[in-house]
């Protein structure tokens, strides 16, 4: 499964690209907003650290609007994906951009069906989100099972970008229920490379090493 960085923060970005392992970078406007630097600016230093796909979130809600934005961000870098809501005008601006060779993440997705749609219009990710689902009392990884089976059903080559994973345990089951892709904050990242039983393990090594050696 592919990791991206669910981030504006180009600390974290650089951190996250140091491991070795990121294939891309995720934003969003609430993201970017906390960051406090122009949205622009911001994606071009981004896309700058890492050299897998940045998605570029449109503000713009309607078809004209969104046509316009992402043109707009797809000129910063080459990896530059727009990202879209999953909106019927979203699904209008996913096919127009597709059509132009331009890469799409479709965000906002919360049932299978908008996944299925996207996919006919030719996007390149689709984002279903979690933690949001699960925030309101539903099951969020089901929905990352339920996709993977009509876009299999179908062969339909959307990638599946699971969005809003809050913890490691999220970010396992993505990868048990076949999400392509999990975009994360920095820490899912590191979390899952930490456990107890190995600090202990390389504390008890240390300590038998030094008894016997000094
Ligand atoms: O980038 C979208 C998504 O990952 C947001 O996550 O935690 O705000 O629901 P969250």
């Amino acid at each position: 499964m592919q990791i991206y960085l669910d981030s504006a923060n180009l600390d974290d970005v650089k951190k996250a690209n140091d491991l070795g392992v990121l294939d891309g970078v995720t934003t969003n406007p609430s993201l970017i907003a906390k960051e406090g630097v122009p949205y622009t600016k911001r994606l071009a230093e981004i896309c700058k650290v890492v050299s897998g796909p940045v998605s570029a979130e449109v503000i713009a809600t309607d078809f004209d609007g969104m046509l316009r934005e992402g043109l707009e961000h797809s000129t910063i870098a080459p990896q530059i994906v727009v990202k879209l809501p999953s909106t019927l005008d979203g699904l209008k601006a996913c096919k127009a951009f597709s059509d132009r060779g331009i890469k799409t993440n479709l965000t906002l997705c919360f049932q299978p069906l908008q996944a299925m749609m996207v996919a006919k219009a030719g996007a390149f990710l689709v984002s279903p989100f979690i933690g949001r689902l699960d925030d309101i009392g539903q099951d969020g990884m089901q929905l990352i099972r339920d996709i993977r089976q009509v876009y299999d059903n179908y062969n339909m080559k959307t990638l599946i970008l699971a969005a809003s994973v809050r913890h490691s345990n999220h970010l396992l089951h993505c990868a048990l229920s076949g999400a392509d892709v999990a975009t994360c904050p920095l820490k899912v990242i590191t979390d899952a490379m930490k456990h107890p039983l190995t600090d202990k393990g390389i504390e008890i090594f240390l300590a038998d090493y030094k008894k016997a050696f000094g």
